[in-house]
């Protein structure tokens, strides 16, 4: 969908031409793109401040219909994320008017200490970002995204660019992906359904994949997974997927919260908390598609990804509160409230996967508290690590692809706050306060030696309003994220 050319400018046939151009620095040297944006700025109405647009219709000179004009603002103040919105606008713009093709003039010049290489990227991303639809459950189509994307580049510049291109277009589309999975209503994803959807999905890439059915996490004793399952009709599953490459010496596991739909259990939600729990299991999306990724873009050490999946409902079967679980590890567990169900369905699989597979590292990426997105807004994630150094390069690589995480703290004397009067430890704090921690707290009692990172998405996971390069609902928080994480600690 993504392209790289050098055309002449005055022989391609083009619908739509855009060209991001700054406010106070020329940013082509390309005679044919200076010419038209002189024109452009010679209009009263366009001063090339940022997101300020004109669109011109056959300019002589070049043989695009229209041309686009979209203003950059003051080049000092212009990065990665500005571009991304910049193109992912100038997509949506294009959608509704349908054109047949489109083209983005790349700048040339550095930008702001940019390389091209990095300019191009990040166009690329809003751009395949913000074309993405979701109206499966729409019976009158109305707009259709558009086929084909072009970049026109300095001549001789295409040949290196292409594989950056490339990339971009496999770890986007792992985005567009886990944003589906999120929509996707849950009565059309039961736990059932959505283990089938992923396990096709990785099998097609190459993946090698493991279900672990409700008889076998029987057998294994995964308690609290199963504790989290027993309310609803559904069966729960652990979903392994595995990117192994011969001779690695490292490996990454990665654990995602799929609940497909979180009720509360029998301490149900109220009043409007419930509305987007569909979305509790973009955790599993975004480690699913980091796997399908891998497979794709054939990274270069081994991957795990483990993927609890189970809905949470209110039943006489379900779990109550004061329950007594026994977890997969062999602690006890008392139910404080069923709402903190994801939790229980990590540690099983945390635990799982360390005695497994020994990894070097362990991420686990959940929807896991609204006290999160108490502290952070709507917009960032919360990242706990018992690795320092893997919280610096998680937040670094989120700077990178703005996927925002800041560090939270886990605070060792906290913990006390986890005791149970008869279990082990209790699922929920004692204090209303401080949630968020109180939830990795719990997590950290069963990743043993392991260094671990949880990344906590209750906010960007899911949006209820669109942006630049998004539409309302699942963000696909992570995906490109952890796959620049994955650059970074391959490196
Ligand atoms: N899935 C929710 C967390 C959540 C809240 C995700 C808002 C996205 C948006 C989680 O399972 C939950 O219900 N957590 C409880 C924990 C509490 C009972 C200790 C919460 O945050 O209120
Ligand atoms: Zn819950
Ligand atoms: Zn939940």
């Amino acid at each position: 969908m993504l392209t790289v050319k050098s055309s002449d400018l005055k022989k391609a046939k083009m619908d739509t031409l855009a060209i991001p151009v700054c406010e106070d620095k020329s940013i082509y040297h390309d005679s044919d793109l200076k010419a038209v944006i002189k024109k452009a700025f010679s209009l009263k109405e366009f001063k090339g401040e940022k997101d300020e647009t004109v669109t011109l219709y056959d300019l002589p000179g070049i043989k695009a219909r229209r041309v686009i004009f979209w203003g950059l603002g003051k080049l000092k103040k212009i990065d990665r994320e500005s571009l991304r919105t910049m193109a992912g606008k100038i997509v949506k713009s294009c959608i509704q008017k349908e054109p047949a093709n489109i083209w983005f003039a790349v700048p040339e010049a550095k930008i702001n200490g940019l390389e091209t290489s990095s300019v191009l990227k990040a166009m690329q991303e809003g751009a395949y970002l913000g074309n993405h639809l979701f109206d499966k459950y729409k019976g009158d189509k109305k707009k259709r995204p558009l086929k084909q994307i072009n970049f026109q580049v300095a001549a001789g510049a295409a040949g290196k660019l292409r594989p950056i291109s490339k990339r971009v277009a496999a770890v986007c589309e792992g985005t567009t992906l886990a944003r589906e999975w999120i929509n996707i209503p849950s009565n059309d994803k039961t736990p059932e359904k959505l283990t089938r959807s992923i396990a096709s999905r990785a099998k097609k890439q190459g993946l090698k994949v493991r279900v672990l059915n409700e008889t076998q996490l029987k057998q294994k004793k995964f308690g609290a997974l199963l504790a989290v399952a027993a309310g609803s009709h559904s069966k729960p599953s652990l979903v392994i997927l595995e990117h192994k490459v011969p001779g690695a010496k490292k490996t990454i596991a990665l654990v995602g919260k799929g609940v497909t739909f979180d009720s509360g259990g029998l301490n149900i939600k109220t009043g409007n908390s419930m509305v987007a729990m569909k979305s509790d299991m973009s955790g599993a999306a975004a480690v699913a598609a980091t796997l399908i990724n891998a497979a794709k873009i054939k990274s270069k050490f081994n991957l795990i990804g483990a993927i609890p999946i189970v809905e949470n409902m209110p039943s006489g079967k379900a779990t109550r509160p004061g329950d007594i679980i026994r977890s997969y590890a062999g602690k006890t567990i008392e139910i404080g409230n069923t709402d903190a169900e994801g939790r229980l369905i990590l540690i099983d699989a945390i635990s799982y996967v360390a005695k497994t597979y020994q990894p070097q590292f362990l991420i686990d990426v959940a929807t896991l508290t609204g006290a999160c997105v108490v502290a952070l807004g709507e917009k960032m994630a919360g990242v706990f690590s018992s690795d320092d150094k893997l919280a610096r390069a998680i937040i670094a690589a989120g700077e990178k692809t703005h996927e925002r995480c800041w560090q939270m703290p886990l605070p060792e004397d906290y913990k006390e706050l986890l005791k149970s009067e008869f279990a082990d430890i209790s699922n929920i704090g004692s204090t209303r306060w401080g949630g968020a921690i109180a939830a990795a707290l719990f997590i950290s009692e069963f990743t043993g030696d392991t260094p671990w990172a949880h990344i906590d998405i209750a906010g960007p996971a899911y949006s209820s309003k669109e942006s630049a390069y998004c539409g309302a609902g699942g963000t696909g928080f992570g995906v490109r994220l952890l796959a620049e994480l994955l650059e970074r600690l391959g490196a």
